[in-house]
């Protein structure tokens, strides 16, 4: 494509060198949108660089408002990083009860619980009964006023509050409309999916666990975190593709598919089956024949470079006391040295990673035999030295008492009027103009009344008459309906 642009280039620069032609000044591009409505693409960059200093020309989202109608964890996940990188998100919720999240596992009497204040941070709330006539109407404001509206519903249930597609377009062109649903198009598209559901249905669970067990989920909550990273993604994209073409658009984000994306390596496996067993896999080693599909690797390196967990001084009393050791070919002379087997860097046997695949149970049984003598800790000390790829096992209980994720923001203690302060995770995804803004959640409907003055514009008389209608407030309701 370039060269033939450029071959295109070097044709017109011959042809206008024969002849001068003496051109009108050119007109300088008119900024009005063109006839329907999409502004014109412009080629140059619209702003000269900032002269502010790094991280004080603002956030990466400034000026980006979001509709978020999101529960439980995929969605909400997702317009958390969104209001991390400084898009305003505005969490309608239904009055009087919120997002169900907010009374889950609650560990705080009349407080919100953690599942609900870590995933909805930095966010603000306001309630609104979207099927309540006033409310459709103050939604449909909401609508105009925001340029990404992201939901979690099951599936039809945003249709059948009348936000259609084609009707948020029609009053917002602009809008992107981004959804989690469980299952992309096909036969599974109306089921509602919780987490583990996609676990099992992305093919992760039946990948993970041992041989002789059952298939496991993880703890990693890859299908909703998971699927809302990648919608934040689809969002951006859509929002960088507007600046373009001017227009809003749909983007789906399928737990199922989202699973898949992070399990990948798992169906390279199953294609590598035809051609032979994996030789990678422990169970080759152990000569127990692989059937039809991608095994259960245990703690298999998902990789090319053989690892597994090893116990660590302390294993038998601290479930946490082990690490992750990775056999990595060009530090294997280190690593028998280490173990006290300096005889296995020129024996056949060991020498070769091909000749060490069959013998993996051995080699960590006796690597093992060297790490039970140290902490976890030592073992990352002294192995980090060799350049030898270990890993702890950290318990949440260090995570949290790490000082060097509190340093850089990936775990941060923010207060809460009702709980005290809390710990949350903060932005994992660092940007060197963009400062993360992590603040508490809010309250259910903390933000109503200034979303209805300064976002939709409503008058002093028009919010009392708002008040009264019984679409913001569960206690009106009750009231109207006595
Ligand atoms: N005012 C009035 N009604 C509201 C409202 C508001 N502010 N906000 C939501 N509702 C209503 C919706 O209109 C819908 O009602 P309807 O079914 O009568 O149309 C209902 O509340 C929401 O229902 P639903 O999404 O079905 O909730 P659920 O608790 O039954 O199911 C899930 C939860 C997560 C299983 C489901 O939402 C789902 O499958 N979501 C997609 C996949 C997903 O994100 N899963 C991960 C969750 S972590």
């Amino acid at each position: 494509m370039a060269t033939r642009n450029k071959a295109k280039s070097k044709a017109a620069a011959k042809k206008s060198a024969k002849k001068v032609v003496k051109l009108p000044a050119k007109k300088p591009a008119a900024k009005t949108a063109h006839k329907n409505g999409v502004p014109r693409p412009s080629s140059k960059p619209s702003t000269r660089p900032s002269t502010k200093p790094w991280g004080q020309a603002g956030r990466a989202l400034d000026g980006v408002r979001v509709l978020d109608f999101t529960h439980v964890q995929s969605g909400p996940t997702c317009t958390q990083l969104l209001a991390f990188m400084g898009a305003d998100v505005i969490k309608v919720e239904r009055p009087g009860v919120g997002d169900v999240t907010r009374g889950q596992l609650r560990d705080v009497k009349g407080a919100d619980s953690l599942y609900f204040t870590m995933l909805n941070g930095s966010k603000r709330s306001i309630t609104l009964d979207s099927k309540h006539p006033k409310g459709k109407e103050i939604l449909e404001r909401l609508v105009k006023e925001c340029d990404v509206l992201v939901e979690n519903f099951a599936p039809g249930a945003l249709d059948r509050m009348g936000l259609t597609f084609a009707h948020i377009h029609k009053l917002n062109p602009r809008m992107i409309v981004a959804s989690v649903k469980g299952f992309g198009p096909g036969p599974y598209e109306d089921c509602k999916v919780y987490e583990n559901v996609a676990l099992c249905a992305g093919g992760s669970a039946s990948t993970t666990g041992f041989r002789d067990g059952p298939p496991l989920v993880t703890g990693a909550q890859i299908g909703d975190s998971g699927t809302g990273l990648h919608l934040a993604l689809g969002i951006v994209t859509a929002l960088y593709q507007r600046t373009r073409t001017g227009r809003g658009q749909k983007v789906l984000c399928a737990m199922q598919d989202g699973v898949l994306n992070l399990a990948r390596v798992k169906l390279r496996d199953q294609q590598r089956l035809k051609h032979g067993p994996l030789a990678e896999y422990s169970q080759y080693g152990e000569g127990i024949a692989f059937g039809k599909a991608t095994p259960r690797a245990g703690n298999d390196s998902g990789g090319g470079q053989p690892g597994w967990i090893l116990k660590c001084k302390g294993w038998e009393s601290d479930p946490d006391a082990y690490v992750y050791f990775i056999t990595q070919a060009p530090v294997w002379g280190e690593i028998c040295d280490l173990i006290g087997k300096p005889e296995w860097k020129t024996d056949p046997d060991f020498a070769t990673p091909p000749a060490r695949l069959p013998r993996l149970r051995k080699i960590f049984d006796t690597i093992e035999q060297w790490t039970m003598t140290k902490s976890k800790f030592e073992v990352m000390d002294i192995c980090n030295q060799h350049d030898i790829p270990v890993g702890p096992i950290l318990s949440m209980k260090e995570i949290a008492e790490e000082q060097s994720l509190r340093a850089t923001g990936t775990v941060v203690e923010v207060d809460h009027p009702r709980r005290g302060p809390y710990l949350t995770v903060g932005n994992p995804i660092k940007l060197s103009d963009s400062p993360p803004d992590v603040r508490r959640s809010p309250l259910l409907g903390e933000h109503t009344d200034e979303v209805l003055r300064e976002v939709l514009r409503y008058s002093a008389n028009e919010i009392g008459e708002i008040k009264a209608s019984g679409a913001i407030s569960a206690a009106d309701k009750k009231a109207e309906a006595a």
